[in-house]
């Protein structure tokens, strides 16, 4: 391998995914598709599809089957004991899942039932939803978006390889629509060796910009990389959390060491558990670090603040391949008067400045902004405006 070939970091489990259909695969399934049992997907099912097809799930080329599925359920790893942390999963109804017949094709239609996918169904099987609400979620209470969404879904799973019909430019984000293959190769042509990810489904705040910055005194590149699949109804939506990126990038980041991405997967709120998952999607496109912070992809109180973290101690630092940047709770400092976190500030809790995204959403509904403590001016302008809008 020469130098400009070599990989800055491997995909999970050795080779990257692909799994958009080739033109002569795309036309077969096309001349087939009038005759092909037929399911619609859901948005999340969708952006798990598109997930799978440009390689961010490698080594995953479909759905779980029942031995994958189970074995990451329970211990966390795919049934060859490979790391995974989240279920994969095509959920159907029974009704649906009584029209389809293993070893068959199977067409996935998109929400508007436009023809976007295939499904080479190997096998259909039911589950526990409450066997995977404990595991996965640490709870089976309804209120969590997770479970909401897990206990309404179909009680039977589809399995097997999937081909995406076509890669489509992303309608609101096309620009930002870089997969993994091609993260990978920016990352080299930028000469990049160390790269850290940064998930979010927030709007940038000081918080997020100070560990950002932190990381990447330390590593080569940032890969900003926020979800702009299903979020809970209350998130503020993709485009405004885009558009306070944009601002971010143009005043306050270096651009030559900031590449900004989006990434097409659904939150599932599984705190710990999706900090795994997360972090192994990053490293698929491309990244050494990734950063977990306070209450990662957390909901409510259903985890420790730093649980998120702790669970990376259950693995060999080796089978993960991508190394986990903790940090602590940061906040702004009125005695040192500049972003810290308890390891660097001598303050009280009392004189920390900082917000929950509840609060912030609060302080917008009654027309307030967020202070420059803890938000941009520029960014608390846009969701101010964005906020009337709605
Ligand atoms: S998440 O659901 O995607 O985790 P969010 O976009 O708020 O939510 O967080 C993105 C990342 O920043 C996560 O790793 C989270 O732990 C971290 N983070 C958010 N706020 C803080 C904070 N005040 N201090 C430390 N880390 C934080």
């Amino acid at each position: 391998m020469n130098q400009k070939t070599e990989e800055i970091i491997a995909p999970h489990g050795g080779h990257l995914v692909q799994r958009v259909a080739t033109p002569e695969e795309k036309q077969e399934f096309l001349d087939q598709a009038e005759r092909l049992p037929r399911v619609r997907l859901s948005e999340r099912s969708l952006s798990d599809l598109v997930t799978i097809a440009i390689g961010g799930f490698s080594p995953l080329a479909g759905f779980m089957d029942s031995d994958d599925y189970e074995s990451v359920v329970r211990e966390m790893r795919l049934a060859n004991g490979l790391p995974w942390s989240i279920p994969i999963t095509l959920p159907v109804s029974e009704e649906i899942a009584d029209t389809l017949t293993e070893g068959k094709w199977v067409r996935l239609d998109d929400p508007n039932g436009r023809f976007v996918g295939v499904l080479e169904l190997t096998q259909k099987y039911s589950y526990n939803k409450a066997h995977e609400a404990i595991n996965v979620y640490r709870t089976d209470d309804t209120n969590h978006p997770g479970v909401k969404a897990l206990y309404e879904q179909g009680s039977m799973y589809l399995a097997g390889p999937v081909w995406l019909l076509e890669r489509e430019p992303h309608p609101q984000f096309p620009d930002y629509q870089i997969d993994p293959a091609e993260s990978r190769r920016l990352f080299r042509e930028r000469g990049w060796k160390t790269i850290v990810g940064f998930q979010t489904r927030n709007p940038i705040h000081r918080a997020h910009e100070y560990i950002q910055k932190c990381a990447l005194e330390v590593v080569d590149g940032l890969f900003l990389h926020p979800l702009v699949g299903v979020t809970k109804s209350d998130d503020i939506p993709a485009d405004v959390r885009m558009r306070c990126y944009e601002i971010m990038i143009d005043k306050y980041f270096p651009k030559d060491r900031v590449i900004m991405a989006i990434n097409p997967a659904s939150m599932r709120y599984a705190g710990p558990r999706e900090a795994i998952f997360h972090a192994l999607v990053r490293k698929n496109y491309g990244c050494t670090h990734f950063i977990v912070g306070r209450d990662h992809a957390g909901v409510g109180d259903y985890y420790g603040t730093f649980d998120a973290q702790k669970i990376f101690d259950e693995f060999d630092p080796q089978e993960l391949g991508i190394t986990p940047m903790r940090f602590e709770h940061a906040f702004y400092c009125t005695i040192t008067k500049q972003m810290a976190t308890v390891k660097t500030s001598p303050s009280t809790p009392e004189q920390r400045i900082h917000f929950s995204g509840t609060k912030v959403r609060e302080m917008l509904r009654r027309g307030e902004l967020p202070p420059p403590e803890f938000s941009r001016p520029e960014v608390a302008a846009e969701l101010a405006s964005a906020m009337q809008q709605k």
